[in-house]
């Protein structure tokens, strides 16, 4: 039953223009006609707007305003991200629901999406802060059977450039700090967090978590936090429609990977470099001891690419950065 509305509401998605007769409906489903007309009757109870008009077939006009797993697959073009997707109202964190099913072989590119994190996750064993319905929280599933181990870290700069690009997309121009927070006029706007899962030298599969603050307030945000993080409302005045912005990430998301499976790590570092925060500036760096360095850019594998006043390069693998 759920299969066939999912299929169906990517049906209809992929011809949103046009009609789609009834009859190519069933044919494409294997199923009647009077089932199509019963699942249009469930679809619209949930949510979604659809136009039937005689001789020509259905068509959507709009989506659902709450989040499900129809909803969000509803419009969405990718060729494998979020073709698999779980969508929870709430839950404890989307990284953990992605463990355990990454470990029951979910496919490459299943996403777990909620509308809320009650444990969300941070980098450093940080917490999240994952606001009911006011943001995008979801973990991908990936399964890269050609990446080493040692290249994973890799693809949290490829998910930055994805969500750089989503953004401007959307009207608002944002920077990358080293290595992947997404920024806003010196705010965090988005979170990554990458988490692997490997043997010896074979990847199992990588989890990427990512969160995006899209429609907060300020005062949707702790107190602490608010002088360091914004959302996409705050910077542009506008609330988004969260299953549309999931779309923009998604399809970049797909795209980014794809060049990195393909084409290694270069051209990402290309496009990474072209959205470097504060990139040939002199920054405050802090590894053993504070100095100062200019900032060039990334070195081949990722790594923060500094020089000295004499015009010598160090690449480094963590540091603290005084932006
Ligand atoms: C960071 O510290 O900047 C990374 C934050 C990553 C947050 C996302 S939200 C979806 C996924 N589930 C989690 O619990 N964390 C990641």
């Amino acid at each position: 039953m759920e299969s066939n509305r999912t299929k169906l509401i990517e049906l209809l998605s992929n011809h949103s223009d046009t009609y789609v007769s009834g009859e190519s409906l069933s044919k494409q489903l294997g199923i009647s006609r009077s089932a199509i007309w019963k699942h249009m009757n469930e679809l619209k109870k949930v949510g979604y707007q659809i136009e039937a008009v005689r001789n020509k077939g259905y068509r959507i006009t709009g989506v659902p305003s709450e989040l499900s797993a129809s909803s969000l697959q509803w419009g969405l073009s990718t060729n494998w991200l979020g073709k698999n997707l779980i969508h929870h109202k709430s839950i404890d964190s989307t990284q953990f629901s992605g463990h355990d099913l990454a470990r029951e072989d979910a496919p490459h590119g299943t996403v777990i999406i909620a509308d809320h994190q009650t444990k969300g996750r941070g980098r450093l064993k940080r917490q999240w802060h994952s606001e009911d319905k006011h943001g995008l929280w979801f973990t991908v599933i990936l399964r890269p059977t050609s990446l080493e181990p040692k290249d994973a870290n890799q693809l949290t700069l490829v998910a930055a450039v994805a969500l750089v690009e989503t953004f401007r997309h959307l009207g608002l121009d944002v920077k990358i700090k080293w290595p992947n927070d997404v920024f806003s006029r010196g705010f965090k706007l988005t979170g990554i967090l990458t988490e692997m899962q490997a043997e010896q030298d074979q990847i199992e599969y990588i989890l990427l978590g990512i969160g995006m603050n899209i429609n907060q307030e300020r005062e949707h945000f702790p107190e602490e936090l608010r002088d360091k993080v914004t959302s996409l409302k705050i910077e542009t005045g506008k609330a988004n429609d969260l299953a549309h912005v999931f779309h923009e990430v998604a399809q970049r998301l797909e795209e980014k990977y794809d060049t990195f499976i393909k084409e290694g790590f270069q051209p990402i570092k290309r496009e990474w470099e072209q959205h470097a925060y504060r990139l040939n500036e002199w920054l405050t760096i802090k590894t053993k001891d504070s100095f100062q360095a200019k900032f060039v850019g990334i070195q081949h594998d990722g790594a923060l690419l500094i020089e000295d006043e004499y015009g010598k390069q160090t690449a480094l693998y963590s540091a603290e950065i005084y932006w």
